[in-house]
């Protein structure tokens, strides 16, 4: 039987990036897709291409962040389909401080939305799921809940974390009620997330250390993800499944150059190449053709994240960093 024809799957989340691409894999499988997304324009603009594709599909508007909105939402899906199969928690934000100075509104916010959204949503669908005795909850994650990723996710990788073992959680406590609940921990994917997130220095840095040498795409975290709400997962419950590229699995990586591309510039004088970072950050230095270097102060980006090209010669003279080699065919 193609049990999937009759299901109902709830996306939150859904509106753009990761999200969006398991709603389309979803509904291409047969699935009803209900598009949860606090972001109202970005769901119908999403319903409207899977419509567009034959899919049955209904925006509903929700801020996980507040429970009334979670039971309004809920109780929509229950009026306009009866029942909930499948869920998969995908809203989440990301933003970087420091950690001696992380703002505690920024890490209440994200609890909030990662980690407490996931845990109402699953509330209100489990109970439907427990009903008809079948149910797949997929808790969207990231490695960043496995793996302290650079510096600056002080709150995102802990809600991440805690997304981990609150999957667990409810795997423990649906098993006998035939729902499972299973976490994915997607590496770096280029959407609009991590477009802001993402300054080209740290992409240099976090390409460098996946072994498959890329990010990762929207579409690799939605074939995951449907295999995980499939039939076909009916004895996997609890786990979370890295889709990183090998990110996880790898530690240091000797083999590969030392310089990345945002750790050397070239110099607009002479064209020779550079190291930028905290030695050069102390020092007044002179590039290879002998000029002198002007340093100017670090820069920290709006994601919190640390800027250090290093323009050289006068003032104003400097370009910022091109690769100096390719890092990795
Ligand atoms: N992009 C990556 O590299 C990456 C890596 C690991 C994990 N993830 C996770 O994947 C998920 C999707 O991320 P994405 O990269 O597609 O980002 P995205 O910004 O494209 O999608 C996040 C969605 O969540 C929605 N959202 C935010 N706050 C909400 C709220 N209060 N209520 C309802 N919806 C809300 C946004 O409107 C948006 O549509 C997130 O949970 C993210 O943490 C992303």
């Amino acid at each position: 039987m193609n049990s999937a024809v009759a299901r109902v799957a709830v996306i939150t989340g859904g509106a753009s990036g990761i999200g969006a691409a398991i709603a389309r894999k979803l509904g291409g499988q047969g699935m009803a897709i209900v598009v949860m997304d606090v972001d109202a324009a970005g769901s119908q603009r999403t319903v409207a291409g899977l419509g567009a594709a034959g899919i049955k599909a209904k925006a509903v508007a929700i801020d996980v962040t507040s429970q009334q909105s979670v039971t309004d939402a809920f109780e929509q899906v229950r009026e306009s389909f009866g029942r909930c199969d499948v869920l998969v928690n995908c809203a989440g934000i990301a933003k970087t401080f420091p950690f001696l100075e992380f703002p505690l509104d920024n890490w209440q916010k994200t609890m909030d939305i990662n980690l407490t959204g996931s845990l109402l949503c699953a509330q209100h669908a489990g109970r439907m799921m427990v009903a008809q005795r079948w149910g797949r909850i997929v808790n969207i994650a990231s490695v960043a809940g496995m793996r302290a990723v650079g510096t600056g996710r002080t709150a995102y990788g802990t809600s991440k974390a805690a997304l981990i073992a609150l999957t667990r959680q409810m795997a423990v406590e649906l098993a006998e009620h035939g729902v499972t609940a299973n976490a994915v921990c997607p590496g770096p994917v280029d959407t609009p997330m991590t477009q802001v997130l993402h300054s080209d220095k740290f992409r240099g840095e976090y390409t460098r250390a996946i072994p498959m040498n890329r990010y990762g795409s929207i579409d690799e975290v939605a074939a995951v993800a449907a295999f995980l709400a499939s039939e076909d997962a009916s004895y996997v419950t609890g786990i979370a499944m890295p889709v990183d590229g090998g990110f996880l699995a790898a530690g240091a990586r000797p083999d590969l150059p030392a310089s990345t591309t945002e750790d050397t510039w070239n110099c607009p004088l002479d064209g020779c190449v550079r190291p930028t970072g905290r030695t050069a950050r102390r020092t007044r230095r002179s590039c290879l053709s002998g000029r002198s270097i002007r340093q100017q102060p670090m820069r920290t980006s709006q994601t919190g994240d640390t800027d250090r090209s290093v323009p050289c010669g006068p003032a104003g003279t400097g370009s910022r960093a091109r690769p100096a080699r390719a890092m990795r065919s």
